[in-house]
């Protein structure tokens, strides 16, 4: 089953800047797919585009078995498509964690009392219940990431987006996120420059190179053999 499809998108930030022409992706409701692509080729902007908060110049988006075009059909679109922002601080607005969690819940309609609830079981889910009554943006910036995962799964998502999720992670909560990710059981498009954490978490693969999607095989993490002097001491390599 079809649960995203982006037919012939074209755009450009000016006539001389373009960055998808006649693009096109499905993305199923088995997918885990993971956008590979060097800097600046378009992916967050491609994620924009699919969010509505970035106009196409052309093509065609439907989402959940509806095309999307109007700010109002982009409003449902995105109570039902959780999009995990890069950069968390731009997704956590609330002095309290509780209330950035609750927020999804109550924009889909949910009580008050119905929103707290969940924001409260999936912040226990994700063993985040002692961050409950932190202020957001004293957190860490793992423990932001951490929150900002939770604020969007609180919505139960229909499909997931996620920038860089590990961008600048910790090694402990890259963990966390990997883990979590496996956890999770909704199609997705996961924006990485981390071949270990994509091979590990996607089972889809695609670039975008000319402006267009492309599909690729998975990458494999495998060992190189390599030589320096003193390589028989202790040492790291970065
Ligand atoms: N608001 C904007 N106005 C003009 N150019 C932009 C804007 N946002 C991004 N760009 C440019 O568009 C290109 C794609 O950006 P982006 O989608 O953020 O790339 P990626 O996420 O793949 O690194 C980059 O060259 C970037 O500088
Ligand atoms: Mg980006």
């Amino acid at each position: 089953m079809t649960v995203l499809s982006v037919d012939s998108l074209t755009f450009g930030y000016s006539a001389d800047h373009m960055i998808f022409n006649e693009a096109s992706v499905r993305i199923h409701q088995s997918d885990r797919l993971g956008l590979w692509a060097m800097n600046g080729t378009g992916k967050t902007t491609f994620l924009k585009i699919i969010t509505g908060l970035l106009k196409p110049d052309s093509g065609r988006i439907v989402f959940n078995g509806k095309e999307r075009q109007s700010e109002k059909s982009f409003h449902d679109l995105r109570l039902n498509l959780g999009f995990v922002l890069q950069h968390s601080e731009d997704q956590l607005f609330f002095p309290e964690v509780i209330e950035d969690v609750a927020f999804g819940p109550l924009n889909q309609g949910f009580s008050r009392q119905e929103a707290l609830k969940k924001a409260e079981e999936i912040l226990e889910q994700l063993h985040l219940q002692h961050l409950k009554h932190a202020i957001s943006s004293e957190l860490s910036g793992g423990q932001k990431k951490m929150v900002a995962l939770a604020s969007v799964l609180a919505m139960d998502p229909k499909m997931l987006l996620l920038d860089e999720p590990t961008a600048g992670l910790d090694v402990q909560t890259r963990l966390c996120v990997i883990n979590l990710l496996k956890e999770l059981s909704v199609p997705w498009i996961l924006v990485s420059h981390d071949p270990a954490l994509l091979s590990e978490t996607c089972n889809r693969f695609i670039t975008i190179d000319q402006y267009q999607f492309h599909e690729m095989t998975a990458p494999q993490v495998h060992q190189h053999e390599h030589a320096h002097f003193f390589g028989t001491l202790e040492h790291h390599h970065d």
